[in-house]
């Protein structure tokens, strides 16, 4: 009941992607999605500007590919995500739509997006970001707290249970791997929503480390405390970035430095039982995003351009 998983890269990507949708156009990158991992997610996909175009127009062809390519290869899959404030679509963020309308959007959104996969998605992002660093919600950022107030949160879980009442559903963000403000805000939402019956799964952390920085070593009793409400919890989008030399090449203490940063994270999810899904976003430098949204830092991934392995892989091989 364990998987490692994967974000599958593939169209989607709103900031100049320089190459071609590698899950339709590179056959060794199916291979080795297909030999490494027991588990996916769209890292575009799935997204509303990406699945939901224009108002009443859905775009489900590389979503539905990648749901049926992890049914052929046996894998999970991790649906990514309902209700975010970045990449939606220019029509969701410039209409102007009456409260009652974009309460009918969302809900409408949620059951075709969730119905149309019941029963093949494992785990459900099912609220993406919704708090800032200070534990704050994005009431400014977000169209739909913004809008229709934070009570629309509970409502999406609901909405997506009704649509598919075994998938697993999730509240998902960076930054809150450690105990800090912004996981204190989620520990206390959470709760809440618990309490009311709300149908509220899961808490993940989504990983994204730098060498820059630290390692949050609170990561295994945040999980834990997490845990204690009852819930599943997960890394989802696990990757370790750092600022590269002029060379473009990562010295190897960084290499060995980014392999303990990855195994760090996967110990403190083997350490936790209620922890069964480990994923890293993306697997090969090459397509990964990071080089295209941090300046002068990249090498985030477990392999080289080539699927040779980093020592990173060998790691968290080892660690299994
Ligand atoms: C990123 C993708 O990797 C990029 O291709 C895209 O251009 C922007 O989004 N947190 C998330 C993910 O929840 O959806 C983001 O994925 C990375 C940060």
């Amino acid at each position: 009941g364990f998987h490692i998983g994967t974000a599958v890269a593939g169209g989607g990507h709103h900031e100049n992607q320089p190459y071609p949708d590698p899950f339709t156009s590179d056959r060794k990158y199916r291979q080795v999605l297909a030999a490494e991992f027991g588990s996916v997610s769209p890292e575009n996909q799935m997204k509303w500007e990406y699945i939901h175009p224009e108002r009443g127009r859905y775009n489900f062809g590389t979503a539905d590919a990648i749901v049926r390519f992890a049914q052929q290869n046996r894998q999970v899959v991790r649906g990514h995500t309902l209700m975010w404030h970045s990449q939606n679509p220019e029509w969701l963020e410039q209409g102007q739509f009456t409260a009652a309308e974009l309460r009918q959007i969302l809900r409408e959104h949620i059951t075709t997006v969730v119905g149309r996969y019941r029963g093949r998605i494992q785990q459900w992002d099912v609220a993406n970001e919704i708090f800032t660093d200070s534990g704050a919600l994005r009431t400014t950022e977000n169209i739909w707290i913004r809008e229709l107030g934070p009570g629309i949160v509970a409502d999406a879980f609901r909405w997506a249970h009704q649509a598919d009442p075994r998938a697993k559903l999730f509240f998902n963000d960076y930054n809150v791997e450690g105990v800090n403000a912004k996981s204190d805000a989620y520990y206390a939402l959470i709760k809440d929503l618990r309490a009311a019956g709300v149908p509220v799964h899961g808490f993940s952390a989504q990983g994204h480390l730098s060498l820059d920085y630290g390692f949050p070593d609170d990561l295994e009793r945040n999980l834990k405390r997490f845990a204690g409400l009852g819930l599943e919890t997960a890394l989802t989008e696990v990757d370790v970035r750092m600022t590269l030399p002029a060379s473009g090449v990562p010295t190897e203490a960084q290499l060995r430095q980014q392999a303990d940063y990855y195994q760090r994270m996967l110990v403190a999810c083997l350490n936790v039982s209620s922890c069964r899904s480990f994923t890293i976003w993306g697997f090969v430098d090459k397509y990964s995003w990071v080089p295209v949204f941090f300046q002068g830092q990249g090498a985030a991934t477990v392999m080289w351009d080539d699927f040779t392995r980093k020592p990173a892989y060998y790691v968290l091989r080892s660690t299994l």
